[in-house]
This record gives structure tokens, C-alpha cells and sequence, in this order.
């Protein structure tokens, strides 16, 4: 494929903030739009090419954000529109495109179309927007769960239910009715308009549903195919986004509008459909987060995705807000030697950003963050915690504000002058959490951090690492658990992933590597790139 014809997104380095997360301008104790700005010279220093931004829209906040009740502004306590503008032209000054979430599964109670179909009774039209149905016996209308925990059905007074995949406070569009994907495409051009680089499309999977209800058969189904997944109408409505996506000039940036859908599946093969021509530009592949830390397993897992699409339309990633942070899933069952998670994380990135294709990373991650498993249950904020009884922890343990200085008060998170009132995080830190900063860990040459931008400038600027054919390299460190590649011209990937040392194939120069090692003989647990 000639340069001319690769797209910005084909090898793109994406960054994930979670804004409530990330930083905070104005000491409320919570991240703001402002606050993302006052890091941009951060990102550029990390040498990442966008950032994905979650919702920062209007929201009650019964699900981080994902409850959206105005699509087209800003929550008040991140910001405001023209502090959303700010954001782009100066990403943009940075060399960093901005990508937004779009929620089109579901809205939040509080969406003024959502609060007219209530008002406005059964068998209306503004019911139809919604999937409101009756149901005799007082019991919901089919055995649907949600994926919180509990029905995925609410009554309301007048005695129908509706339908919500999620939290009760967040009741699903019903895209068989002409007027959702009618206002979702103004949605989208409001934001095209104001020049983001693209989109993350929630629940990519999951927008139609089967208008017979049926019942889930016994066996609870999973991430496949099934009454409320997968189904086949998406796809007639991606590729009418893609036309939208490919009508607009170019904006602040050269190049075309990307939209990555969030696909969740069993079988990789389920991306098959989203990857036909003329759909979403990409989908994400989860193939890194679900794979064990075993060379045939892994091996196994970038090839399923591989040879469905390589990973400039499936993206690859580590990590996100909705799962456990890589360094306590690496140390999972690992009890023995706990420091195990964090070598293979630092393998893994080396992983991530030597796999041919488009990479994203989400905050923290560089930091090396753990999970943080021991919050009090009075501060978990994620409805899945509450709709489970407590039964399953929840997401807030990869959410926990970042660390920015090595000491203060919420370590730098809150970044007003000194001696100015600040609430806590929303979210406590654990104490430890200055070793983890910014400022502990740019200064420190074998920190995670160090390994993170030394790996993206390197991938930056080695010709290999853009477009070059990947070939896996078999029959070296015989006998070892190696997971070994080379990509054209001159670079080989080698990631020892057993319990012993492995021999590594002939090699001119080591490049960079995620521990030490010397004599040719690559320790367990350590990754290297490596000059062939
Ligand atoms: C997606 C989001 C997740 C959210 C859910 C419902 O999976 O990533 O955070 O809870 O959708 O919107």
C-alpha cells in the first residue's frame, strides 16, 4: 500500500483520558476539560498522535458519564463549549487530534426525550423513540438482564416497562424508529462541525434489538450474536455514518474522520461483519485483554484478529476504564512473586507497540497504575457495585485520579495555586501514589514511564514500525516459551513469556527492552525490540 493511500488513523498511537480522572483546574476535586488542556505539553512530550476523551456531556452521573442528558454540551462542573474549543485548537497546536465518545445505545432519565415519553403515556409517539413495552402479571417483559446486574426492565406508574441494557437510569434508543438515527446524525455533525478528528461509538454492538423480545435462551448467552447483539441492521446505519465521516473536509488536521467502534465479542470472528468495507473505520480488538500470558495463547489471539484485519482497523489495547488495570491482571494468580505483573506489563506495551497497526493506551497506564482494589464501598461510584450488591467490585479501581507530583495534597491532581481551598478526589488515592507520579517517574530512566515514551518515539521514527510486514519468527530460543516476530526492515519483537531464560535469535543491536538483560539470553517476564 503506498503512503498515499494509509489513512492517519492506520498507525495511529491513541491515548484514552477519563476526564474526571485526569486533571483537575479548578479544585473541585474533580478532572475538568481546562485541566486535560494544562497537560496537553505532557501528551506531546509522551509523543501519542490523539486522545479518545469519554463523555463530558451533561449527565447525572449514575454511570461515569455513559448517562448523557444533553449530547451537545459540556457538563458544567468539567467546563463549557468554547472550553471544549480551547481543547481542540490547542491539542491541535500540539500536533494531537481529538477523538469524542458517542453514547447512541442508550440516553440518560433525565434526556428531555426521555422525560417527554414519560410524560406523554403509552402508545405515543414520543414512547416510540424508547423501547417501552406491556407486560401482563407484573412481571418485565422477557428475562433480559442488564449487564449490571438485575433486569434490564423498569416499570414506570402508568404500568409499562422499558428497556435498558445498563443502569434503570439509562433506557435504551430504540433505533427502529426514523427519529433516533435522524437526531444521532445531527449529533454527529455538531460535533464533525466543531472538529474532532473522530469518534468512540459505545456499545458499538449492541443498537439494535430484535422488536420480538424474545426470551434469552436458558444458558445465559454471552458476547456473541444474540436478540440485543450483533445484529444485522447495525451495519446498514455504520456505513451511512461512514458517509458522513467521509463527506467532511479535512478541518484542522489533513486527512479523513475516523470512527472506532466498541465492539464486545467471544469469538474474534464475530468482527468479521464490522469489518467490511464502506463500515466504521475500525472497531477495537480486545484480543490483548482477554489473552492468558502464554506465547501459544497470545500468539493464537493476534492472529485471530490478524487474519480478519490487521490492526489498523481492529485496533490493539491493553487497557481501558472498563477493566482491570494490566499490572494486577498480569499478577493474577501470581501470588508468589508479585512484582511479576508489573514486569509483564512492561513486556506487554512492548507488545502492544511493536503489533503492526493502530495502538491505544489508556491514562495511567504509562504510570504503571495498579488496580485499586482496597477503595471504601461508601466511594465506589460504579452502578455495577451497587446493581450487584456489592457482589462484583466494579470499575472504579481503574478510574482512581492520577498522580501528577511526587507529594501535595491529591498529589497535583487538583492544580490550583497553593494555599487555595481543594475538596479531595472524588475518588481517594492510595498513599503511595507520589512513587507513581509524573514528576517521580520522568526523571527516572527505568521507569515505566521512561519505557513508555522511549517505546513511542522509537516506534515514531523506525521505518518498520509504521507499515512494515510482520512475520512471526519460529523455532528460536527452542524449546522456550519465546513469542518472537520480525517486521520489515530490520526489527525484530522477541518477548520471553515462560519461566526460564530464553536464547534470542542473532541480532544486531538491542533497541530498547522492558528489563535488563546481556549475553543474548532474555530473562522471563522481559520483552525487547531489537535491531535485526
Ligand atoms: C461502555 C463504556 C462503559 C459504560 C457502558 C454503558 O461499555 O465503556 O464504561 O458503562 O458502555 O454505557
Amino acid at each position: 500500500m503506498s503512503a498515499d493511500e494509509r489513512a492517519w488513523w492506520d498507525d495511529a498511537v491513541v491515548y484514552e483520558v477519563y476526564p474526571r480522572s485526569f486533571a483537575d483546574s479548578n479544585g473541585d476535586g474533580v478532572g475538568d476539560i481546562a485541566g486535560v488542556r494544562s497537560r496537553l505539553p505532557y501528551l506531546s512530550w509522551l509523543g501519542v498522535d490523539a486522545i479518545w476523551l469519554t463523555p463530558f456531556y451533561p449527565s447525572p452521573l449514575a454511570d461515569g458519564g455513559y448517562d448523557v442528558s444533553d449530547y451537545c454540551d459540556v457538563d458544567p462542573l468539567l467546563g463549557t463549549l468554547a472550553d471544549f474549543d480551547a481543547l481542540v485548537a490547542e491539542a491541535r497546536a500540539h500536533g494531537i487530534r481529538v477523538i469524542i465518545d458517542l453514547v447512541p445505545n442508550h440516553s440518560s432519565v433525565n434526556h428531555p426525550l426521555f422525560r417527554a415519553a414519560l410524560a406523554a403515556g403509552p402508545g405515543s409517539r414520543e414512547r416510540a423513540r424508547f423501547i417501552f413495552r406491556d407486560a401482563p402479571g407484573g412481571e418485565p417483559p422477557n428475562n433480559w438482564p442488564s449487564q449490571f446486574g438485575g433486569p434490564a426492565w423498569t416499570r414506570v406508574p402508568d404500568g409499562q416497562w422499558y428497556l435498558h441494557l445498563y443502569d434503570s437510569s439509562q433506557p435504551d434508543w430504540n433505533w427502529l424508529d426514523p427519529d433516533v438515527p435522524a437526531f444521532f446524525e445531527k449529533v454527529i455533525r455538531f460535533w464533525l462541525d466543531r472538529d474532532v478528528a473522530g469518534l468512540r461509538v459505545d456499545v458499538a454492538h449492541g443498537l439494535f434489538k430484535d422488536p420480538d423480545l424474545p426470551d434469552n435462551p436458558p444458558a445465559v448467552p454471552g458476547l456473541g450474536p444474540s436478540a440485543y447483539r450483533h445484529r444485522p441492521e447495525l451495519h446498514a446505519l455504520y456505513r451511512s455514518w461512514r458517509s458522513i465521516l467521509d463527506s467532511y473536509p479535512p478541518g484542522v488536521f489533513p486527512g479523513r474522520r475516523t470512527a472506532i467502534g466498541e465492539v464486545w465479542y467471544d469469538e474474534p470472528d464475530t468482527l468479521r461483519p464490522y469489518l467490511e468495507p464502506g463500515g466504521l473505520p475500525q472497531v477495537f480488538n480486545f484480543q490483548l485483554i482477554s489473552a492468558p500470558w502464554d506465547t501459544a495463547a497470545l500468539r493464537a489471539a493476534i492472529d485471530a484478529t490478524r487474519s480478519l484485519a490487521g490492526g489498523s482497523r481492529a485496533p490493539w489495547v491493553l487497557g481501558n476504564h472498563d477493566v482491570t488495570r494490566p499490572v494486577t491482571r498480569y499478577a493474577r494468580g501470581e501470588a508468589d512473586d508479585p512484582e511479576r505483573g508489573e514486569r509483564r506489563a512492561r513486556a506487554a506495551v512492548l507488545l502492544l507497540l511493536a503489533l503492526p497497526g493502530s495502538a491505544y493506551i489508556y491514562q495511567g497506564e504509562e504510570l504503571g497504575l495498579p488496580e485499586v482494589l482496597a477503595l471504601p464501598p461508601g466511594a465506589r461510584a460504579d452502578p455495577r457495585f451497587r446493581r450487584s450488591g456489592g457482589e462484583r467490585i466494579g470499575r472504579d479501581g481503574c478510574r482512581v485520579p492520577l498522580p501528577w507530583s511526587a507529594g501535595g495534597a491529591s498529589f497535583g491532581f487538583s492544580g490550583t495555586s497553593a494555599g487555595d481551598p481543594q475538596a479531595s478526589p472524588w475518588l481517594p488515592q492510595p498513599g503511595d501514589w507520589g512513587r507513581r507520579s509524573v514528576e517521580a517517574q520522568r526523571a527516572e530512566p527505568g521507569s515505566f514511564l521512561s519505557l513508555y515514551r522511549a517505546a513511542l518515539r522509537l516506534r515514531r521514527g523506525h521505518p518498520a514500525l509504521g507499515a512494515g510486514a510482520m512475520r512471526w519468527l519460529d523455532g528460536v530460543g527452542s524449546g522456550s516459551e519465546l513469542l518472537c516476530f520480525a517486521r520489515e526492515p530490520g526489527f525484530i519483537f522477541a518477548a520471553n513469556l515462560g519461566r526460564a531464560p530464553a536464547a534470542l535469535p542473532p541480532y544486531r543491536e538491542v533497541l530498547l527492552a522492558s528489563g535488563e538483560f546481556g549475553g543474548g539470553v532474555l530473562p522471563p517476564d522481559t520483552a525487547a525490540w531489537l535491531a535485526g
